[in-house]
This record gives structure tokens, sequence and C-alpha cells, in this order.
């Protein structure tokens, strides 16, 4: 006996297992019930009495060597486990991990908006180049030659040729839609511009405008202006109404800049509108008929309006957003507000 318990001894000593399913096997054959341990217990019983305290001794020890081997080497696997992560086969209970979902930025989310309002009045899409000509940006709509807008400090021109820059509104997409197509054409123009301007909570070097552009024989201001309040009721509600101030553009005459009624304060006057109860959301005009004349359109048989706005400035004004850097951050705790805007 004294033999099979230094045996079972050296085999606890020197068990090295490669998985931590051996270490289970391993307590099952000499720790279980029916185990080698258990049976040298038995045996035990019938040692005569002069043996019984040596052996005893020896027994014990064997049993909490056993046990501590057994601990150590189920700590070390599981050690290793949670060291690779792979814990596949852990906690079936525990939630699984969740999927973050992505949204639609909030300037994708208005410019949609705004096309949408203009398609259900027949208006289609059209797109243009952000890196353009002088002629496209400046020279087909009527700008003079020493027109400030050309000058350096609000165009970034490309490698120092002044006829290639990044277009600073999208009134040059009218002039592409002019050249490519035949009246009637009715076509908004959403995309992003570029001005060499300092960045604070109201100007940013990069933004986003949609152009409106509308020819046709006989259009009159009268259907600018319809179409401009349709617009503002459709973007900030029924009870939206609109006025509009005379203004200079050099590719529009008239001209007008549009005024909605504050959604904020409904009219009445809050800090948002300055106390005005009205909000600026966009230029306008009848297109000048130098500019049609440029394009190759007769301005004596066709005229037509036009308008631009600011996708940033309206986003601002329906949300109440009141730092534009927000929209060019991309913190998800901003873009998430926005989640089930539309
Ligand atoms: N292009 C002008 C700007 O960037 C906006 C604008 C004003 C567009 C009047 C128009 C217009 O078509 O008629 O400030």
């Amino acid at each position: 006996m004294n033999d099979k318990i230094n045996d079972l001894l050296r085999r606890v000593e020197e068990f090295k297992p490669k998985a931590a399913a051996e270490v289970e096997e391993f307590r099952i054959r000499i720790l279980g019930k029916k185990g080698e341990l258990n049976a040298l217990l038995d045996e035990f019983k019938s040692v005569a009495p002069e043996y019984k305290r040596e052996l005893g001794q020896k027994l014990n020890r064997l049993k909490s060597e056993a046990i501590e081997r057994v601990n150590t080497l189920r700590e070390q696997f599981a050690a290793q486990a949670a060291a690779a992560g792979s814990d596949k086969a852990g906690d079936m209970t525990r939630p699984a991990s969740s999927e973050e979902l992505g949204s639609r930025h909030p300037i994708s989310l208005v410019r949609n908006q705004i096309t949408d309002i203009f398609s259900r009045l027949g208006y289609t899409i059209a797109e243009g180049p952000e890196i353009e000509d002088d002629w496209h940006v400046f020279s087909a709509l009527n700008f003079p030659p020493e027109h400030p807008a050309r000058d350096m400090q609000d165009t970034f021109f490309i490698e120092k040729n002044p006829d290639i820059l990044l277009r600073t509104h999208t009134s040059s997409i009218q002039v592409r839609t002019m050249e490519r197509q035949k009246p009637p054409i009715r076509v908004v123009c959403p995309g992003r511009v570029f001005r060499n301007e300092a960045i604070s909570y109201r100007a940013h070097c990069i933004f986003h405008q949609v152009e409106g552009l509308y020819i046709d024989e006989g259009v009159s201001f009268a259907d600018l202006k319809q179409s401009i309040l349709y617009f503002a009721k459709e973007m900030f509600g029924e009870h939206a109404t609109i006025r509009m101030r005379p203004s200079y553009f050099p590719f529009t005459e008239p001209s007008a800049e549009v005024d909605v009624s504050c959604n904020l304060c409904g009219g009445k006057g809050c800090n948002v509108c300055k106390g005005t109860g009205w909000l600026e959301i966009m230029g306008c005009g009848m297109v000048d008929p130098n500019v049609l004349e440029a394009s190759g359109i007769d301005p004596h048989k066709y005229s037509g309006f036009a308008f631009g706005m600011g996708v940033e400035r309206i986003a601002m004004l329906k949300y109440g957003v009141k730092d534009l850097r927000l929209y060019f951050e991309n913190d998800v705790r901003f873009l998430h507000q926005f989640d089930n805007a539309l």
C-alpha cells in the first residue's frame, strides 16, 4: 500500500496537463467518488493497526496535495483563457455586446428635405464639380472683373492659377445647366462650397448650399415669391410666413433676401431672431439677362428666377443649433440627437 501511495503522490506532482479538460479528467480519476484516492482509503480500512498511523498521515498528505494541485492548475488555465479573451464557451447568460447603429448626418437630412420639397414642385437635381473655373463661378454670372468676391481673401485658388478655383457657391451649377439644357429648366443644385474664412460659431471654410433655378417663358417675380413661400411652409411649418427685402447680387435683377418668421418665438422677437421676429434664409432674384445670354439662352424669349441657401443655416434655424462647428466635429452625442429627426 505504501508503494501505491508513493506512486500516486509522484503522479500528482508530475502531472502536466495541456488543457483545462485534462485537469478535470485528472480530478475525477484521482479525487472522484470512485477515484483512486477513495480506493486507497477503502484499502486503508483493512491495514494492520501498527501501520495505520504512518499510512494515515501519508494518505492525508496525498489528498491535500492532489486537491491543491488541481486548484492551482485550474486557476492557471482560467487566467490563460481570460488573457486570450477566449471565453467563448463561458457564461451563456451574459448579454450580447450591442451593435451601434449609424445615422444620417443632420446636414444630409436637411439637404434631402430641401431637394425633396422642390422635387414636389417638379424640380430635378443637378450637380457640378467642386473644382471650377473662373467662368462658371464668376464671369458667366455677371461678376465684373474687379468684383471683391474674386478676392484672394474669399476664394481658394488652385496652384496660384487664378482661373482654377474651389467654387465659392453652387450658382456655378446654374451656368453649367443652362449651357447643357434648353428651357424649360427647373433644377435644384446641392453641393459643397469653399471660402477662405476664419472658422467660428457662424462661419466655416467648407459648407453646403442648395441653389435653385427656374427658366421658362413668362416666369415672373410672383412665381418666385410663391415658390419660396411654399418651401418655407414645408420646411418650417404651416404657420411660417416670409418677407422679401431688396438686395443685390451680380447675377439677379431685381434681387432680394428672404426672411422667414422666427419659428422659435412665433414672430414675437427672441434672442435667436435678435428681437426682430425674422430669420434670414436665402438670397434670390430674377436671373439677369446677361447671365442668360452668357449661357446661350435668349433673354428676349425666356425669363427665370434663381435662389440660393446655406444648408447649415437652414438646419441651425430648424433645430436650434447655435454653433456651426458642431456639424463638422462628428461628436456622436450631437449626431445621435438627429436619429429620429425625419
Ligand atoms: N450665390 C449666393 C451666395 O453664395 C446665393 C444666391 C443669392 C444664389 C441669390 C442665387 C441668388 O441664385 O439668386 O451667397
